[in-house]
């Protein structure tokens, strides 16, 4: 039987290299994104538009899988619900990787609703995929292999000044994703988070905006691996991690990071 994944965040970047990856794989994947601008944040977000690196060439992608792209937020409960409900109401794997960026100032001086951007979606967004996610997995029969992932970040492990609200919410997501895997136990569902380093997409350059950085590659020089993560390699993880051969696999944060985290 075909499995199925629910990806959030999926209209660009990392989200949009993992529904390519999974496709691939031969999952059918709901590919949701808010596919919209947020009006706390200054720079623009994902849409659902053919082009390099969005979701819809995952539509191009070699494999058996279909993939349905889904304009929703992830913060939004009863729109994820209906979401999977309209998919049958059982998932294999969730891949929560939406998420937005904000700061450039000292943690007391970021704009409040551009923090609540940030709290709500990188962390409330995550806990809102497991609220819808975690039933939909625990839905199919045993022997289950159930497999829900976060997107964390480097940001978690490390201090990035002027980016304090998004270390916070990162930082949340991990600590959230262990406790959730105790939570899972015995279920055949497991729960990791993946972490990347600077990785090459739109919201790196927004960081390097915020930074003052005249381009993203600068981020290179600071991570071992020597140049940016590429958003695939960041997916490669994600689709080891969704795969049937990792039960033993939980509880566990998987930096992708070149390194940046040492
Ligand atoms: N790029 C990096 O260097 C980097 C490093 C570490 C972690 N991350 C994390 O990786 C994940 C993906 O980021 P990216 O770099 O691909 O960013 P991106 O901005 O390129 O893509 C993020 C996607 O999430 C979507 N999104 C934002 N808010 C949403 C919401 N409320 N509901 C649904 N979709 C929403 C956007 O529309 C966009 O398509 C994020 O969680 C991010 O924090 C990125």
């Amino acid at each position: 039987m075909t499995r199925l994944a629910l990806v959030t965040g999926a209209a660009r970047g990392i989200g949009a290299a993992t529904v390519a990856r999974l496709k691939a794989d031969g999952f059918d994947v709901l590919a949701v994104d808010r596919g919209e601008d947020d009006p706390r944040l200054p720079y623009s977000l994902g849409h659902f538009h053919r082009g390099p690196d969005t979701a819809d060439a995952a539509l191009d992608v070699v494999g058996e899988g279909r993939v349905v792209p889904v304009q929703a937020d992830t913060t939004d409960v009863d729109a994820l619900r209906a979401v999977v409900e309209q998919a049958g109401g059982a998932l294999d794997v969730v891949v929560a990787a939406a998420g937005v960026i904000a700061g450039g100032v000292p943690a007391w001086e970021l704009d409040a609703d551009a923090e609540t951007a940030v709290l709500e979606t990188n962390l409330g967004g995550v806990m809102a995929a497991a609220r819808v996610g975690v039933p939909a997995l625990l839905r199919r029969p045993e022997p289950r292999a159930g497999r829900f992932i976060a997107v964390a970040s480097t940001a978690a492990q490390r201090a990035l000044p002027q980016l304090a609200a998004y270390c916070a919410a990162k930082a949340g997501v991990v600590g959230y994703v262990r406790a959730l895997a105790v939570e899972l136990g015995g279920t055949g569902v497991t729960a990791n988070t993946v972490s990347p380093g600077s990785t090459r997409t739109p919201m790196l350059d927004e960081s390097a905006r915020l930074y003052g950085l005249e381009s993203a590659e600068t981020f290179a020089a600071q991570q071992p691996l020597g140049r940016l993560v590429e958003p695939d390699e960041v997916a490669a993880v994600i689709a080891f991690l969704a795969g049937r051969d990792t039960h033993a696999i939980t509880g566990a944060d998987y930096p992708v990071d070149g390194g940046l985290a040492l």
